[in-house]
């Protein structure tokens, strides 16, 4: 206590030891609360102008946030034994220097929402055990050196929605040796803060850096320098203006589990650099001005199990192998993207263990069955697409009528975990803004309430007629088949096969069934040999029409494949397959 008085002008001084509180004489201001068993004071939202100093002097919390309070100089002197200091939203303009001499056991300060610009170098002094430091939303441009010397042990500092452009001097945090997160949201940085990174010291435990809001354009390719760069699992770089992703912007973020590039200027996804991030499970690439998902645009992600790539003005195209390295692929968002009129079928054939899909409100008018494994999925979410509700959509309706028939179907948690009475995992799908855009008679109506006939597949004569040619066609094709393969021509053309001579046909064995008034027309299976030929012609071709249907072997020129002669005009009618 000596310590922090000795700064103190000689009339505060003589003021404060007036007003000093001596044990049990404690007083609590109106409209406070304080309890002498936790230690505590609160007066939030009070309209105090100062720091009260005559609270008990044992107080270990003070929450004083919601007030006009200005400063904090010379205030807290009394209180030693403080550990948490609440003095956001006030109107603090500066911290002062050695305002916390006295406050050797503080672990949270918490002083967002104040009008602060500077940290002189001895504002935090004597600040040996704070742990985490709030000056989220204040107006600070510049820290100096050494402001933080004696706080060895913070873990958490927030500066975000400050002011900050640079750190004019990097080495500010390098007596840390257990910062773990460090955000510096909405600022105005135009750089990653790489020096500031590769001097905090080492072993670095550095595993949260939030960079989102900000001005950086490029990752360049030492952003991310030793020694925190192994440590870091958690990078956000979302609402930049980053464009570019140099070749090895990424190469050493080996434990980084989850990366935040959304609302950037990304014209390609940077597919090579990103491929480096081997444990990353969560990706959001929203807001960028890509045109299309290429194959393996997410190589060697093979831990990736939330992607989004929402809200992209121009995306028109998911390749349908786009996901193939990402077999532990969990969740998918692909939402209100304006330009997607379809997707690839069997799109999430490769993800294994996908059980949440969320295609909401794209330009998808139908999406078939076959995209989803839909025995895995637990939700899917296709709502506020422009769907025209024909029988493709009959599974869904399906679905839905289903789904409606559940409780509380209006609000589907995406990360859900129902099972059904069997106790297996049941798909739950988003009926609330699934609607029918055409066609006309069922414009704007819910996929739930449509009748099924509306989307019932109708078997119309066309389509049986077609069936009835293709089953017939198949029939045919196989009695050919079979014929030509039954055992004497199968046997026939193994031997020749094998170079053995030509069985010999009794052409008098066949002439019987060839005779006219044999009822259906026979089939007469010849060998080229010219002796046969001879003697069925001779026999057979009456017209001249017979013979012209007969020239091709008559002219020698016959291959040795089937072929076959009809003789329609001839009265006996036989069918001749010659092999
Ligand atoms: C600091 O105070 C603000 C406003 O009261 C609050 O929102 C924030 O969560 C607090 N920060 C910490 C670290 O408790
Ligand atoms: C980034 O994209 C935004 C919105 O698409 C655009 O307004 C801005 O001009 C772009 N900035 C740069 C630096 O390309
Ligand atoms: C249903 O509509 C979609 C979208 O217009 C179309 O691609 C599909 O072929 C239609 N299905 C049938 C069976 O007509
Ligand atoms: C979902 O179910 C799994 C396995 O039963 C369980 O481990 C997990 O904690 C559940 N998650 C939620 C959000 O209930």
């Amino acid at each position: 206590m000596g310590d922090g008085r000795r700064v103190l002008t000689p009339w505060i001084w003589l003021l404060l030891v007036a007003s000093s509180p001596s044990p049990g004489t404690s007083i609590c201001p109106s409209r406070c609360s304080c309890r002498d068993d936790t230690l505590s004071a609160s007066c939030v939202d009070t309209a105090l102008e100062v720091v009260p100093i005559q609270l008990n002097p044992d107080v270990e919390v003070i929450e004083l946030s919601g007030n006009r309070i200005a400063n904090v100089h010379y205030t807290l002197t009394f209180y030693t034994s403080l550990r948490i200091l609440d003095v956001s939203l006030n109107k603090i303009s500066s911290i002062g220097a050695k305002n916390f001499e006295a406050q050797a056991k503080l672990e949270t300060l918490n002083a967002s929402f104040n009008i602060i610009s500077t940290l002189g170098k001895d504002a935090f002094r004597g600040l040996k055990s704070l742990k985490v430091l709030d000056l989220s939303h204040n107006q600070i441009e510049s820290i100096e050196h050494g402001s933080f010397k004696d706080s060895h042990d913070i873990q958490t500092i927030d500066f975000s929605h400050n002011r900050i452009t640079s750190f004019e001097d990097p080495t500010v945090f390098n007596s840390i040796t257990s910062l773990r997160t460090l955000k510096l949201d909405h600022n105005q940085i135009i750089d990653v803060p790489s020096l500031l990174l590769k001097n905090l010291p080492s072993p670095c435990v550095l595993e949260k850096l939030t960079l989102n809001d900000n001005l950086i354009e490029v990752i360049e390719d030492k952003s991310f320098p030793p020694p925190c760069a192994q440590s870091m699992k958690v990078l956000t770089l979302g609402s930049n203006v980053i464009k570019e992703v140099e070749k090895s912007g990424f190469d050493s973020l080996h434990s980084l589990t989850c990366l935040d590039l959304s609302y950037n200027n990304l014209t390609y996804i940077p597919t090579q650099q990103l491929s480096k991030l081997n444990v990353l499970s969560e990706l959001d690439l929203s807001g960028n001005t890509f045109h299309s998902v290429k194959p393996v645009a997410f190589q060697s992600l093979f831990q990736l199990a939330t992607l989004t790539i929402s809200r992209l003005p121009h995306l028109n195209w998911v390749d349908s192998r786009a996901f193939v390295d990402n077999i532990r692929l969990d969740t998918i968002h692909i939402d209100e993207n304006p330009e997607l009129r379809r997707i690839p079928t069997r799109i999430f054939h490769g993800n294994p263990h996908l059980s949440h899909v969320s295609l909401r409100s794209n330009a998808l008018a139908t999406v078939d069955v076959s995209h989803f494994p839909l025995d895995r999925l637990r939700s899917l979410d296709l709502s506020g697409n422009p769907l025209h509700c024909n029988c493709s959509l009959h599974w869904l309706w399906k679905l839905a009528q289903t789904e409606s028939q559940l409780p509380s179907r209006d609000s589907i948690p995406l990360q859900g975990n129902e099972t059904s009475p069997e106790g297996q995992p049941q798909l739950r799908i988003v009926v609330r803004n699934l609607k029918c855009s055409s066609p006309e008679g069922l414009k704007g109506q819910l996929v739930t309430e449509i009748p099924e006939s509306t989307v019932r597949c109708e078997t119309t004569w066309l389509t049986v007629a077609i069936i009835t040619a293709l089953v017939l066609a198949l029939f045919g094709a196989t009695c050919v088949v079979l014929l030509l393969f039954s055992s004497e021509r199968w046997l026939c053309w193994c031997r020749k096969g094998k170079h053995s001579p030509e069985p010999e046909v009794d052409t008098r064995r066949l002439a019987p069934s060839l005779h006219p008034g044999s009822a259906p027309p026979p089939i007469l299976m010849l060998m080229p040999d010219k002796h046969y030929r001879d003697a069925i012609l001779s026999n057979y071709i009456k017209s001249e029409s017979d013979m012209k249907l007969a020239e091709p072997w008559m002219n020698g020129d016959a291959r040795q494949n089937d072929y076959s002669v009809d003789m329609t005009s001839s009265r006996s009618k036989p069918h001749i397959v010659y092999v």
